[in-house]
């Protein structure tokens, strides 16, 4: 949820984590803060934070000097304390010797605290963190090893290692100390942490887009490792001090795609990237006639022998999961059942070697879906990741990845990962398809052949961008806004609802159409906006008939429709069309109207797109 950075090497440290943080923001925008180790004689740890936006530590920082060459920096998504100066990371122990920044929540640190304030120590702020920055700071002074330099940079590792011994629960976690001013320790358990590795300096970030102006050679840090980071270079030990090493990588991607590129928020140009992101999520999909996964470390007859599949996820990955199901089974021909990542392992599920738990996660980091991950595996079910982040956590722990090639998503609004997964899905459905025989070769290759089609027919949807803007400037104001749909059109309108919801804060509810007159149709009032997903295919009338009974009852709608079906005029207000495909490709083309008029109706009530309020990009607490 939070963003941390850190850099150590010859160059102000503090440009190169003000630079980093606006990368990271997009993870938690309650404060920013940064912490530097400044004075070369008589060495100090500065810790310069402030609620709000990075504008507001960026202003706070204009009339400070803070020299140095070491330092960490911090962005927040509150979990423990208000967004608050006081609680603003970094914090620091008792001494005020060292500061930590932290991202995820220690589980424990009630109990600790209590146990460290019967022993005199006090506390500035409600966090966690603080905790675990006084019980390193006494875990290095009861070592009773100190010194300075090189013995300092053992110490504090030590004094790291020790007191994560006592803390549970899930963390990313960097610190400096002004007794080895050149150096910072990081850890991680359950969140991410990537090292960046460089000639003379030596980097740390929540993700690669924090490193890459720098590096692309860079390491995830695994579970319980410790890194001790200096401009020399990196080495990484477990918990008990012994030599380790991440998973280290060459990222293959450039810092422009991670930029705006004039586009005046990133949603809309994750947008426009899209028939790109499905160009190239296709690529190289088949090997020897056959289509295959990234990676796969389960035998072909894993597959074949499957009776099973559970597609666990959350927010806008789960509704990918909701169209994956009717590929799977109509293609697979395997029953299918979609959960909420977050309560899948609460209700006992179950599972057997035979079940396949298809987890999606566009970060790969997202703590639910991890923790459902895992009890799948425990079970001794087979789980395939689908993830848009090369050596992210859930693709490390699947037996199985297919990656969403969208490049790095930056707007909490999820848009370019959600077309993509559905591809990926359905390129999953036509692969286990293929291995159970539940498809001719000529039927697969078909399918194949028109999903290539798709990059080409979302352009063609771009072109109604005007006609869609314009019509979200008479929806901004309305008091709330329905979406209702049938089959693979049920998943867009939820996921309709959830980015109008999201980033224009209007309220906005999907429905499946058919049960609008079991209740929510008492909603209805006179001009009320109802967006109908009305494409063709074996529901279009019972869809027709749906939208006839909200407009009976005052509804203005809004019908995404196939092109050419101008007979769906004399029942909706507006129409958006969309090139005609397959049925189950529908959602990849019907969710961008939503998509657009979600962004427009959220830049029309001046809400701040690309950072939500209340939201995090990636959602690494339970
Ligand atoms: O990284 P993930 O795909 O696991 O994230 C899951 C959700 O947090 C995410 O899709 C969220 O719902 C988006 N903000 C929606 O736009």
């Amino acid at each position: 949820m939070c963003g941390i950075i850190g850099y150590t090497g010859t160059a102000s440290a503090v440009d190169v984590l003000i630079e980093g943080l606006a990368t990271l923001e997009y993870r938690g925008y309650d404060s920013a803060g940064v912490a530097v180790v400044t004075g070369n004689g008589d060495p100090r740890v500065r810790v310069v934070k402030r609620a709000g936006k990075l504008a507001n530590l960026r202003e706070m920082l204009e009339g400070t000097w803070l020299d140095g060459t070491t330092g960490v920096g911090h962005t927040r998504w509150a979990t423990h304390g208000e967004p608050s100066d006081r609680n603003s990371h970094p914090h620091q122990d008792a001494d005020g010797d060292l500061a930590i920044i932290h991202n995820g929540i220690f589980e424990n640190f009630a109990e600790l605290r209590a146990g460290l304030a019967a022993d005199g120590h006090e506390f500035a702020s409600d966090t966690d963190t603080e905790v675990i920055a006084h019980l390193i700071g006494r875990s290095y002074d009861d070592a009773g090893v100190g010194g300075d330099g090189a013995d300092g940079a053992v110490a504090l590792a030590g004094a790291v290692r020790t007191a994560l011994r006592r803390v549970e629960g899930a963390f990313a976690i960097a610190v400096v100390d002004r007794r080895s001013p050149d150096t910072i320790v990081a850890s991680r358990r359950e969140a991410p942490l990537v090292l960046g590795h460089l000639d003379g300096a030596s980097l740390l970030s929540s993700d690669v887009a924090g490193l890459i102006r720098y590096t692309r050679d860079v390491e995830a840090l695994l579970d319980d490792q410790v890194a001790i980071l200096t401009p020399e270079g990196i080495t990484v030990t477990d918990l008990d001090g012994n030599t380790t090493e991440g998973h280290r990588y060459t990222v293959d991607w450039d810092i422009d795609v991670a930029e705006k590129q004039g586009y005046p928020h990133f949603m809309l140009k994750e947008i426009h990237e899209q028939p790109g992101a499905l160009h190239e999520t296709l690529l190289g999909r088949t090997r020897d006639g056959r289509i295959v996964l990234d990676e796969q470390r389960l035998d072909d007859d894993d597959f074949r022998h499957l009776d099973k599949v559970y597609v666990v996820a959350c927010g806008t990955s789960y509704h990918a999961g909701m169209v994956a199901k009717y590929a799977l089974e109509h293609w697979a021909r395997v029953p299918v059942e979609v959960e909420i990542a977050s309560e899948f392992r609460y209700r006992d599920p179950i599972l057997t070697q035979h079940t396949l738990v298809v987890a999606i996660s566009q970060s790969g980091e997202t703590a639910d879906t991890l923790a459902a991950a895992a009890h799948a595996r425990a079970q001794r079910a087979r789980v395939v990741a689908i993830s848009n982040v090369v050596g992210s956590s859930l693709a490390r722990e699947a037996d199985a990845v297919l990656y969403t090639r969208a490049g790095p998503e930056i707007a909490v609004a999820s848009t370019k990962a959600f077309t993509t997964q559905i591809l990926a899905l359905e390129l999953l459905a036509l692969f286990l398809a293929q291995l159970r025989r539940a498809m001719f070769p000529d039927e697969w290759r078909d399918q194949l052949r028109r999903m290539e089609t798709l990059p080409d027919l979302m352009e063609q949807v771009f072109g109604q961008e005007t006609a869609i803007r314009q019509l979200a400037a008479s929806v901004a104001h309305a008091s709330y806004v329905m979406f209702i749909g049938r089959q693979v059109g049920l998943p867009i309108a939820l996921e309709g609802a959830l980015k109008l919801k999201e980033i224009s804060y209007l309220h906005a509810e999907g429905f499946p159409a058919g049960e609008m007159k079991h209740g929510p149709i008492a909603l209805i009032e006179q001009g009320g906006p109802v967006v109908a997903l009305a494409t063709a295919g074996h529901v279009r009338g019972k869809i027709v008939s749906n939208i006839a009974e909200v407009k009976a009852r005052g509804a203005m709608v809004v019908a995404i429709a196939t092109e050419g079906d101008t007979e769906i005029k004399a029942h909706a207000d507006h129409v958006i069309y969309v090139p005609d495909v397959h049925e189950l490709l529908y959602p990849m083309l019907t969710v961008v109207p939503l998509q657009l008029l979600a962004y427009f109706i959220a830049t029309e009530l001046g809400c701040d797109v690309d950072q939500p309020r209340n939201l995090a990009k990636t959602v690494t607490v339970e």
